[in-house]
C-alpha cells in the first residue's frame, strides 16, 4: 500500500498504477460539502461508496457503457485506466432538488417535465460554476463532439440507472459524472456513490444520500448502507 500518490482530492486519492496505462483509485472516509467548506471523517463511507461504485460501474459497463473500472484490488481501491480528467461536472436531474430548486425557486421533490443535463466546470477555487456548451467550447475544455458525447451517454447512464434503481425502490432524483480521455476516447471515470447521487427510498421520500450530511439529518451511513444491500441484492 505505498504506491506514490499522484493526487490527492477531498474523498479519493489516485495512486501510481501497476503499469503505465492505469492509477490506482483509494476512497478515503472524507465528507465535505460547500466546497470544502463543511468537512468531517465519517469512518467506512470510503468502503461504502467503493463497494457501491464498484457494482454501478460493474452494471454500466454489462450494459455497453465504457467505464475507467479495470479491478477491484481491495475494500478501497481499484485499478482504473489512466485517463485525463474533462474538467467538467456533468449533472443530469429527473426531479427538482439542491441547486436546481434554488436556482429556480421550484420546490424540492417536482417532478420535472424533462429530463435536465448541464455542465459546471471543475474548479474549487471558483466553487463549481454551471457553464454552458458555448463557453465550454470558448474555453477550450472539451469540444462540441465531446460535450454531445458525454451529453448523450449521461442520458443513456440515466436510463440504465432510473431501470435498476426502481426494482430496488429507490428514485434517482439526480446524479454527477465526470469523464475522462483515454486511448482517444471518452470515459466514465470518478464514481457514482451517495456522495454523488441523491437516492430517495420511492416508498418514504426518505434520503439515503449525502444530502443527510450536507444538511445535518441524522445517521448518514444509514442511507449509504441500505443502497448497498439493496444493489447487492438487484445489480
Ligand atoms: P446540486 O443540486 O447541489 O447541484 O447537486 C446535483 C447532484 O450533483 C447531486 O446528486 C449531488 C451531486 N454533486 C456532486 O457530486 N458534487 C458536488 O460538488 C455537488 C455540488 C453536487
Ligand atoms: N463536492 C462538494 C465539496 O466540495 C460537496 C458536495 O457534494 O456538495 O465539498
Amino acid at each position: 500500500m505505498s504506491e506514490k500518490v499522484l493526487y490527492e482530492g477531498k474523498s479519493k486519492i489516485i495512486c501510481e498504477g501497476p503499469d503505465a496505462n492505469s492509477y490506482i483509485m483509494r476512497y478515503k472516509d472524507t465528507a465535505t460539502a460547500f466546497n470544502g467548506e463543511k468537512k468531517e471523517d465519517i469512518s467506512g463511507k470510503g468502503k461504502l461508496n467503493s463497494a457501491i461504485s464498484n457494482l454501478i460501474f460493474e452494471y454500466l459497463a454489462k450494459n455497453g457503457i465504457e467505464t475507467h473500472l479495470i479491478k477491484i484490488i481491495d475494500d478501497t481501491s481499484a485499478v482504473v485506466k489512466k485517463a485525463e480528467i474533462v474538467m467538467v461536472e456533468v449533472i443530469v436531474r429527473n426531479v427538482a432538488a439542491g441547486s436546481f430548486s434554488k436556482r429556480f425557486g421550484v420546490p424540492e421533490g417536482t417532478a420535472l417535465k424533462n429530463i435536465t443535463t448541464e455542465f459546471s466546470l471543475k474548479s474549487d477555487e471558483l466553487g463549481d460554476p454551471m457553464i454552458n456548451d458555448s463557453q465550454i467550447t470558448a474555453i477550450d475544455i472539451a469540444s462540441e463532439a465531446e460535450i454531445s458525447h458525454m451529453r448523450s451517454q449521461a442520458l443513456k447512464i440515466n436510463e440504465l440507472l432510473c431501470a435498476l434503481f426502481i426494482k430496488m425502490g429507490i428514485k434517482l432524483i439526480d446524479f454527477k459524472l465526470e469523464f475522462g480521455r483515454a486511448g482517444g476516447k471518452i470515459i466514465l471515470c470518478d464514481e457514482i456513490s451517495p456522495d454523488s447521487c441523491r437516492f430517495w427510498d420511492a416508498a418514504t421520500n426518505k434520503k439515503l444520500d449525502k444530502d443527510v450530511f450536507r444538511r445535518d439529518l441524522g445517521d448518514v451511513l444509514e442511507g449509504y448502507r441500505e443502497v448497498l444491500k439493496r444493489l447487492e441484492s438487484n445489480a
